[in-house]
């Protein structure tokens, strides 16, 4: 299939993109504005398979210059962090509203298929039980109320111009190529360097822990099986609470329980987030890999690849986390 990945030099991206190559021989471009979390490192070993654009999804111009070969869109692209975007959700509102929207005007205006990836918070928080794809949307973070603006723009094109869209919604992702700015990435290399493990609140929220590759093949699912109009929830075989997530990471680091610090709590922290997938069950995918074993193989990841985490850990990063967790990295 020809395809325009946008954001494909994040972290879901280009595990997509890696996935897509092997396993289905795609052609690919991928549009990407090399945001702080967006690296040429992370699509190391296929730069030279695909055609690579640096660009902005809300530049009309760029997009339509990319979309010209194309079969489908598939939109990675996005401000995704929550922390950020409780501190300045401007950039989250121009990327992940106005430039789904600009993707979507050229879905339309060039007859491809459009997939938009989102995510299980635009269902906001869940005490007990499971979201489906009916259950209502509630977001809280500045970042999901983007998601969730987009998802709608997304439906709007089908309904309304009947664009052939699929929405596939993905719980919390982890493993290799992640920006160590979210969970488990900043606790396997601050539990590396001997370094402190910043926990927020009492530790007890709970996520729906999803490895990369499972939710790329999900997505790739959706694009291939997936009926125009529809969402597909994508969820992880595993929930848990961040203080055990931190507790393994630690075991598997061989580093100290004395590290784990409780800090101040995120505001309008959701507790639980939980997705049921009988949907995209029933087109056929199932997350194959525990979060024992995709956390192990994760923490080997990083272990291995300090090449790609050790320039991230300078400049920019060091001021985002002194700035949020109000001290300075060790190591
Ligand atoms: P990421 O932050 O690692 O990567 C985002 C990518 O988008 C980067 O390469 C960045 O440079 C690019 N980008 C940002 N703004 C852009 C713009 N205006 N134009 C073009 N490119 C731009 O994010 P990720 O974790 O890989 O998430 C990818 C998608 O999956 C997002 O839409 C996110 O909402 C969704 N999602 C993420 C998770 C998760 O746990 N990480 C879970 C479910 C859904
Ligand atoms: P994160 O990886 O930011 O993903 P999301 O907020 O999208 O779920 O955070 C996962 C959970 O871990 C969330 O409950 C917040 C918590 N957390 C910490 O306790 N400490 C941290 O330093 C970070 C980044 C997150």
């Amino acid at each position: 299939m020809k395809l325009l990945v946008c954001g494909g030099a994040g972290f879901i991206g280009s595990n997509f993109v890696r996935q897509r190559l092997r396993e289905h021989g795609d052609e690919i471009t991928v549009l990407d504005k090399l945001t702080y979390a967006g690296r040429r490192e992370n699509l190391h070993d296929v730069l030279d398979e695909i055609r690579f654009v640096h660009g902005a999804i809300e530049d009309p111009a760029a997009v339509a210059h990319c979309a010209t070969a194309a079969e489908a869109i598939v939109n990675f692209a996005a401000e995704t962090h929550v922390d950020r975007s409780i501190t300045g959700p401007e950039a989250f509102i121009v990327t992940n509203m106005q430039g789904t929207h600009v993707l979507l005007q050229t879905a339309r205006d060039s007859g491809l298929r459009y997939v938009q990836v989102s995510t299980d918070e635009v269902y906001g928080s869940i005490e007990s039980g499971s979201f489906t794809e009916a259950s209502p949307l509630a977001p809280s973070s500045p970042y999901s109320a983007t998601k969730t603006g987009a998802d709608l723009l997304v439906s709007s094109y089908f309904h309304t111009y009947g664009l052939p869209t699929v929405i596939c919604r993905g719980s919390n992702n982890y493993g290799p190529y992640q920006y160590p700015e979210k969970l488990i990435p900043l606790m396997v290399l601050n539990a590396l360097a001997g370094d402190h493990l910043p926990v927020y609140g009492d530790g007890r929220q709970v996520r729906n822990w999803l490895f990369v590759e499972d939710f790329a093949r999900g997505i790739g699912h959706a694009l291939e099986h997936g009926q125009p109009g529809e969402v597909y929830n994508c969820g992880g075989p595993d929930e848990c609470e961040n203080i055990d997530v931190v507790r393994r990471i630690v075991e598997l680091t061989g580093a100290e329980e004395s590290q784990i610090e409780y800090v101040t709590d995120r505001p309008g922290h959701d507790r639980r987030y939980s997705l049921s997938c009988e949907k995209l069950g029933r087109l056929g995918w199932r997350a194959c890999t525990s979060f024992d074993e995709g956390l192990e193989r994760t923490v080997n990841w990083y272990r291995e690849n300090i090449w790609w985490w050790e320039p991230i850990r300078t400049g920019e990063y060091l001021d985002y986390y002194k700035r949020h967790y109000g001290r300075a990295l060790k190591g």
